[in-house]
């Protein structure tokens, strides 16, 4: 009974018999997003954060659903490819509503933004800075600092990122080339449940900016990247968009009254508790004294989450029982890799009995693969 509760709590709004209807009208593994979440997420971004435009990372979770829906609420979008940007702009979507932060691109990515008109893009090395003056000199241009990446899981400065001792030589040498560079940007690693984090990039950036200035270099935009929480307000040892907006307000504040540009790239904070996975039990066996339960969603489908971004989930068996025992949960594909977790404390289950697993709408469905013939699990929005 104490697990049904929690279960309650955490898939508010979608109750039991909901989700035994959604399974027979759509099958499983099917991932559920719920709307009104999406919504909330992305109104207390504007809230919390007044003044700073709200680019919604599509790589999140690229779902046509989740693109129509933030479309309609007026959000603008963070691209980082070719199709992404024609994905975006079927919603009709204009280009002065997308960023394409991507600071390595593809030969083809520049040409279609240039195409269409999508000209804010970020670069963080001489080499994209060439490929730009060649296929789209009139982009404006944001220079992406490496910053910390104190108290991410994933740290986004490791593959990305100039060096802010290289910033001014990369600023000057874009101005040289006869290109337009506007602004700055970083990402502090995702999530980053360290609020300080933000504050140390911000600095590293007025720091940038001021010797950008003195050498005649003025820039009028600054972008945050990602990285906030998953959840809105504090969940016990986690952060939330509210302590992290405590901080950046009055920094981002000072930006904006002396008329800075602020963007920020939201993909987990607006997509990862709208997102619930119902995966079914397809087999049963016991292997060296354990049981192991295999379902019809695995590592390479809405669990890839677990490899690409290293998350944690939480199972809930819809099934009443008075005792839990440790199982092992695999995927249904081939490979022996296929362990989706261990040690999790459920009821006896059967073949055909539901999991359902909350807080899995980012970097999940986005990177699930059809590996072994396995379609990607059906989305539906409730
Ligand atoms: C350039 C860029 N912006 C924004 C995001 C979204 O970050 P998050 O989902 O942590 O908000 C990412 C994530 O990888 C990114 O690489």
């Amino acid at each position: 009974m104490g697990r049904l509760r929690v279960l309650e709590r955490q898939l508010f709004p979608l109750g039991e018999e909901q989700i035994f209807e959604l399974v027979s009208q759509f099958g499983t593994p099917l991932l559920v997003l719920l709307r009104e979440r999406i919504i909330a997420n992305y109104r207390a971004f504007q809230r919390f954060l007044p003044g700073v435009e709200v680019f919604y990372a599509v790589k999140a979770n690229p779902h046509p659903l989740v693109v129509g829906l933030l479309a309609s609420l007026g959000s603008s979008f963070d691209v980082a490819s070719k199709q992404e940007i024609a994905l975006v702009a079927s919603f009709g979507v204009s280009p002065e509503r997308m960023i394409f932060a991507n600071t390595i691109k593809r030969r083809e990515g520049i040409l279609y933004a240039r195409q269409v008109g999508v000209s804010l893009m970020t670069y963080d090395n001489e080499e994209e800075l060439k490929k730009i003056a060649r296929f789209y000199p009139e982009a404006q241009l944001i220079l992406r600092l490496k910053t910390p990446s104190n108290g991410s899981r994933i740290d986004l400065s490791y593959k990305f990122g100039a060096d802010p001792q290289e910033a001014l030589e990369l600023l000057q040498r874009a101005q040289d080339m006869g290109l337009r560079p506007v602004g700055l940007s970083f990402h502090v690693g995702s999530p980053c449940h360290n609020p300080k984090t933000y504050a140390t990039a911000l600095h590293i950036v007025e720091d940038v900016l001021e010797k950008a200035q003195e050498r005649g270099l003025f820039l009028t935009l600054i972008d945050i990247g990602g990285g906030f929480p998953l959840h809105t307000y504090a969940v016990e040892g986690e952060g939330s968009l509210e302590a992290v907006s405590e901080i950046l307000r009055p920094l981002l504040g000072a930006f904006l009254s002396r008329g800075f540009r602020v963007l920020a790239e939201p993909g987990r904070s607006i997509v990862g508790n709208a997102g619930i996975l119902i995966t079914r039990v397809i087999g049963k066996a016991w292997r060296s004294g354990k049981i192991w339960y295999y379902l019809d969603d695995g590592l390479y489908g809405t669990f890839s989450a677990i490899p690409f971004d290293k998350a944690h989930f939480s199972f809930y068996a819809l099934k009443e029982s008075d005792g839990e025992i440790p199982a092992t949960l695999a995927g249904p594909t081939c490979d022996s890799l296929d362990v989706v977790a261990e040690d999790v404390l459920l009821p006896p289950l059967e073949v055909d009995d539901l999991i359902v697993v909350p807080d899995i709408g980012a970097y999940s469905w986005a990177s699930a693969t059809n590996f072994n013939g396995f379609d990607k699990p059906q989305v539906v929005m409730v």
